[in-house]
């Protein structure tokens, strides 16, 4: 399948990071210059389409554990080009018909706000979700947003999701002063799930030379990526309850079927954890 007309002020010359994670998870929201630099990177890294899967899976786990816990509003940080299990399709299957919930997907790119706000609208899902496209490196503007306003009661529990985003926030763009800024705005009995690529100290050496290679490919793009240690990522919890069972790899994450042999790869090059606001 290929992409349709780019839309206005998409860059299609470089690769991009939403376009690129929708090409490894066989979408068909990317342009040549994507699929070139996924396959290279696959190249590299060959594990990388196997976790790229394993974080939507644990996303779509998060979901249902909040809807199951009472929780009914869902901001998704860098939410990406919507592919299979969107936050607000699994609220949709999980959710009885009569509750409301609500959705916001925040991404700054546009092949992604511009298809996140077709289907919103396609399914007739506008009153209920909506997509602002904006930086995440600026709540302020975020929180001021006129959907955000819309949809999210800040005084109320949210599930905010951080999946695969902060490796994008680099050292220079303070991560832990904007993981605090976040933290501050939710209520109590508020979740806060964080998905990030690492390389921990058991990956076997051939692999981790794989994922260093896969970090240098990213210098390329419009989206340069960090890899953190399990001791810079977990402050980002404020101190709070994580949930069971705590900062882990991404298949041990409340698992809902047998973990494959290729998905046990993937366990020393992701955290993820979810944490409860007290
Ligand atoms: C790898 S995708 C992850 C998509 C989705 N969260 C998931 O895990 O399935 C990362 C997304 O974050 C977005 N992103 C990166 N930095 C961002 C920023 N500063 N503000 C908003 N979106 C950002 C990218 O455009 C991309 O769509």
């Amino acid at each position: 399948m290929t992409a349709p007309d780019a839309p206005a002020g998409v860059d299609v010359e470089k690769p991009s990071a939403a376009r690129v994670y929708d090409w490894y998870l066989g979408g068909s929201q990317n342009w040549a210059v994507d699929r070139e630099f996924g396959r290279r990177v696959e190249k590299v890294w060959p594990l990388i389409r196997p976790i790229s899967r394993q974080n939507r899976a644990f996303m779509n786990r998060v979901v249902r554990a909040a809807l199951d816990a009472g929780i009914r509003q869902f901001v998704d940080l860098g939410s990406g080009v919507p592919t299979a299990g969107n936050v607000h399709e699994i609220v949709r299957e999980r959710l009885p018909a009569d509750e409301r919930a609500s959705v916001v997907y925040v991404d700054y790119e546009p092949v992604a706000a511009a298809h996140s706000r077709v289907i919103l609208e396609r399914e007739h899902a506008s009153d209920w979700a909506g997509l602002v496209q904006r930086d995440i490196r600026d709540p302020k503007a975020l929180f001021a947003d006129e959907t955000t306003r819309r949809l999210v009661d800040w005084s109320e529990p949210v599930c905010l999701l951080m999946i695969t985003v902060l490796h994008f926030i680099g050292p220079d763009d303070d991560p832990d002063g904007l993981m605090a800024t976040y933290r501050a705005k939710l209520a109590p009995g508020s979740w806060l799930a964080v998905t990030h690529g690492t390389c921990r100290d058991d990956a076997p050496p051939d692999r981790a030379a794989e994922v260093k290679s896969f970090i240098d490919a990213y210098r390329d793009t419009s989206n340069p990526a960090y890899l953190r240690s399990d001791a810079e990522i977990r402050p980002w919890f404020g101190g709070w309850p994580l949930l069971d069972p705590g900062l882990s790899a991404l298949p041990d994450w409340r698992p809902d079927r047998p973990v494959s042999a290729l998905e046990a790869e993937t366990r020393p090059f992701a955290w993820c954890g979810v944490a409860e606001k007290p």
